[in-house]
């Protein structure tokens, strides 16, 4: 698929956009997962198999996506999952996407192996920070789906336009859920 002219619309735009900006030694870092990769080929499968029926003629004036994770409010149902190595991306690395993220007005875990201290990304956040604790994730999770956790296309963003690409690519998200 080719890159069109013009600013990236949907996030298959932006993972492109990525790959042109990065070397092929990050790009392969971050599109690649673990021993045989048969658990991103499964993501991949399981999400192409949830179809979303299109809706007409229904009042959308008063749509409201915020909700809360571990009691903490946020404004849609997306969190950004840990993930190792921004610096790889963007000299500024984390703080970065925590601008990006603070801007959508939504949660981000730290991971164990951010490039800049929790201090600098705190130092910088306007929305909840998170730690990656395990238990801390699951809690999130357990008492029901109400939010997901996305990864890749949080990078995508990054390598696109720093912050500004972080924070289009959740609002990209954040529009698909209304
Ligand atoms: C480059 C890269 C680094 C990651 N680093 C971590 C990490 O440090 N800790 C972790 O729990 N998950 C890590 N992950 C996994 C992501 O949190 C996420 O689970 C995974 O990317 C699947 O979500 P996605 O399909 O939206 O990308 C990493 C993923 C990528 C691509």
């Amino acid at each position: 698929m080719a890159v069109h002219p013009g600013p990236p619309i949907d996030l298959f735009d932006y993972e492109l956009w990525a790959k042109e900006r990065l070397s092929q030694a990050v790009w392969d870092d971050i599109a690649s997962g673990a021993a045989d990769e048969m658990t991103v080929a499964g993501n991949r499968q399981a999400f192409d198999r949830i179809a979303i029926r299109p809706r007409v003629l229904v009042d959308l004036s008063r749509i409201d996506t915020a909700t809360s994770a571990l009691g903490i409010p946020i404004d849609a149902p997306i969190l950004v999952a840990s993930s190792a190595g921004h610096r790889a991306i963007r000299p500024e690395a984390d703080c970065t996407t925590a601008l990006g993220v603070g801007r959508a007005g939504i949660a981000m875990v730290a991971a164990a192996g951010s490039n800049r201290s929790i201090e600098d990304t705190a130092g910088v956040a306007t929305s909840p920070l998170w730690l990656q604790r395990r238990t801390d994730v699951l809690k999130a999770l357990a008492p029901r789906p109400r939010v997901f956790m996305i990864g890749r296309p949080i990078l995508w963003g990054l390598a696109t336009s720093g912050a500004d690409g972080v924070f289009d690519v959740l609002t990209i998200l954040q529009r698909g859920l209304v």
